[in-house]
């Protein structure tokens, strides 16, 4: 595949993508969207893939929706093409998805990081949300999953003020799952999506339905979902598989279909 904006390519059974728009700071423009679309779809129907990593480059992981495309664009224009709409395709993606994060994810970028399943972040990372430094707020997301990873008071502060949050402060907050070394960023973030592609690939879409069920469905609806779930591994080979396995005092070895 010959993408534009991104690379996308395959290491073992994890699928990478590294935005690639050096020249804009990784800017999110509809290229950025489709191209990303396209290749997630692909690695989704992908039966070699269990699981992907997004990533940026050293200085930007994107720097938000690019606002040289943005600057033009009517009222009309946006409701009537559903401006951002389709970045949607991003959070649809059934299969797990890593973000690796090093220097800017501002706006539209933090907006797509929170969109992956979790964030494993450099030092050198730095998130917000400045869209207010624009004239206009967030739009893929930011008001709403910002305030679920990291609360209220956190995320009125980032959307009100524009200012940055650092790795440490990201951390602390909830909204990243581990910090790392820059150097260590991008293998840190393939381990843990090889790991993940070792297990059985009906259990892992199933944890990621039931962990994303959490921000939509009450507890009592949710814990009855997840147990369903639960209940329905018991249907698979994987289940015998990993089971025995233990018992036995081997590796399991997961069918992966
Ligand atoms: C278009 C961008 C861009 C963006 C950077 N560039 N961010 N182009 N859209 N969001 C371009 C710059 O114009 C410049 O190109 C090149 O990338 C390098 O950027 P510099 O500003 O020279 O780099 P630096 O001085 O290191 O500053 C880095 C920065 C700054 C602090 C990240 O670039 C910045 O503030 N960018 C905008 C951040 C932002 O407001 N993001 C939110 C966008 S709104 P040229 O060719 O000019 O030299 C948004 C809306 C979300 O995301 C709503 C839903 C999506």
């Amino acid at each position: 595949e010959h993408f534009e904006t991104l690379l996308a390519e395959k290491r073992g059974n994890v699928g990478l993508i590294t935005l690639n728009r050096p020249q804009a700071l990784n800017a999110l423009n509809s290229a950025v969207m489709r191209e990303l679309a396209e290749s997630l779809a692909a690695y989704d129907a992908d039966e070699a893939v269990g699981a992907i990593v997004l990533t940026g480059s050293e200085k930007a992981f994107a720097a938000g929706a690019d606002i040289k495309e943005m600057q033009p664009v009517s009222f009309v224009e946006a409701y009537v093409g559903d401006f951002l709409g389709g970045w949607e395709a991003v959070a649809a993606t059934r299969k797990p998805l890593i973000a690796a994060v090093s220097g800017y994810a501002l706006g539209g970028g933090c907006e797509l990081a929170m969109m992956c399943d979790f964030i494993i972040a450099s030092e050198t990372a730095k998130f917000g949300q400045p869209e207010i430094t624009l004239g206009i707020i967030p739009g893929m997301g930011g008001s709403q999953r910002l305030t679920r990873a990291v609360g209220k008071a956190k995320a009125m502060d980032l959307v009100l003020t524009g200012r940055m949050m650092g790795a440490e402060e990201a951390e602390k907050a909830g909204l990243v799952a581990r910090i790392v070394a820059p150097e260590r960023l991008l293998d840190e973030a393939l381990e843990a999506a090889a790991k993940i592609a070792t297990f059985s690939r009906a259990a892992v879409l199933m944890a990621k339905e039931a962990v994303n069920r959490s921000d939509e469905l009450t507890l009592a609806e949710g814990l009855r979902q997840e147990r369903r779930l639960f209940q329905s591994l018991f249907a698979t080979e994987d289940q015998k598989e990993g089971m025995a396995a233990f018992v036995e005092k081997r590796k399991p070895n997961f069918g992966n279909r």
